[in-house]
């Protein structure tokens, strides 16, 4: 694990860029920082390359892995059919925090896409993800760079603390502005279909879209999987999580009280404010980019703290919270009955 700082302007002739696409090219790891999380790259059209990410992040071999690229262009290239949806989409989002699923192009090695038929693809906007992207000049297949399950690391520091003793090249570009994963939308039939809420949300998709977006049925763990990789329990803390509806003060602190110390809350403000006196409280904006941006690194910290319990206050409804509630429900998923 090598971990250097790099300025994400710094262009495609940097010899860090120059470096870490090298040893892309060359089969090797590059974490590397995306608008969303930091991604574990490898060369896509390298079954061995592509291994080693499984190896590195403990994962299940059955979770396919999003192919990064650096224009629509290059995005054409990796699949078999490029559809109107995608075209409207891609035109719209890219390069940003959406990943669009289609017809597997036969350059793709099955691991990729863990045998599946469509692979996932998508052009982030981070100018170090590019310049790295145009560098390679290959197609980079770049799950979070995490252990599998783990909360989705948003510096380079997490990155080092994950995957601690693999043999990666982490390049630091800074803090990811958007901190949580890109939206998965499969575009390849007539009726496009939400795989994972993420950075953009449903009603801006169906907007630009002007057809309404189906979703999937969310999987159990011991079922057939419709929606590859959407496992119920997933972007897990250590410690248990727990979490109370909105606004409910009286569910926070009796869900709180009855947890054995150290226990921790993330909560909006005005719960913690209630909550003076308890030494794990990290309040939470009220504006859902806001929350996103903090949200796995307030995990993180508090999860640090090893508490017997981690309450969390969900987010109000509303479609600009999907995504956030989607992964803290899967975060929740299983711990519900732990730690009291
Ligand atoms: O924002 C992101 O998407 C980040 C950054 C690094 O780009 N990547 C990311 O990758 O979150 P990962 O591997 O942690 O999650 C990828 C998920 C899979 O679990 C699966 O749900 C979906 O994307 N996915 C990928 N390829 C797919 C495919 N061929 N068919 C269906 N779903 C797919
Ligand atoms: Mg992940």
């Amino acid at each position: 694990m090598e971990l250097v700082p790099i300025d994400p302007d710094a262009g495609d002739d940097h010899p860090l860029l120059r470096r870490a696409a090298e040893r892309l090219r060359a089969g090797g790891l590059v974490a590397f920082p995306t608008e969303t999380v930091y991604g574990l790259g490898a060369h896509a059209l390298d079954e061995a390359a592509v291994a080693r990410i499984y190896a590195a992040k403990g994962r299940p071999a059955h979770n396919p892995v999003i192919v990064h690229v650096a224009d629509a262009q290059a995005a054409r290239a990796v699949v078999a059919e490029w559809t109107p949806h995608a075209e409207l989409l891609a035109r719209r989002f890219w390069p940003g925090p959406l990943t669009l699923v289609l017809p597997k192009g036969a350059d793709v090695p099955a691991s990729v896409v863990a045998g599946l038929a469509k692979v996932g693809v998508r052009v982030p906007a981070h100018p170090l993800a590019l310049a790295l992207l145009r560098a390679a000049r290959v197609p980079v297949a770049a799950p979070s760079a995490n252990r599998s399950n783990e909360v989705s690391p948003t510096t380079a520091r997490h990155v080092v603390e994950s995957l601690e003793g693999a043999d990666v090249l982490v390049l630091d570009g800074g803090a990811c502005s958007v901190g949580i994963e890109s939206t998965v939308v499969d575009v390849s039939g007539p009726r496009p279909v939400l795989l994972r809420p993420g950075g953009v949300a449903r009603d801006e998709l169906e907007r630009a879209l002007g057809v309404p977006i189906a979703t999937v049925e969310e999987v159990r763990d011991d079922a057939p999987r419709a929606a590859p990789g959407m496992l119920k329990k997933h972007y897990s803390t250590r410690a248990p999580l727990a979490t109370t509806p909105h606004g409910d003060l009286a569910a926070l602190r009796a869900r709180l009280l009855r947890a054995p110390t150290p226990r921790a809350a993330l909560v909006f403000e005005s719960a913690a404010r209630e909550l003076r006196g308890e030494p794990l409280v990290v309040a939470m904006p009220d504006d859902p980019r806001a929350y996103a941006r903090r949200l796995y690194a307030a995990l993180r910290e508090l999860d640090a703290r090893a508490p017997a319990l981690i309450v969390v206050e969900s987010p109000p409804p509303g479609v600009a919270w999907d995504a956030l509630r989607d992964r803290l429900s899967r975060a929740a998923a299983g711990a519900d009955d732990a730690a009291g």
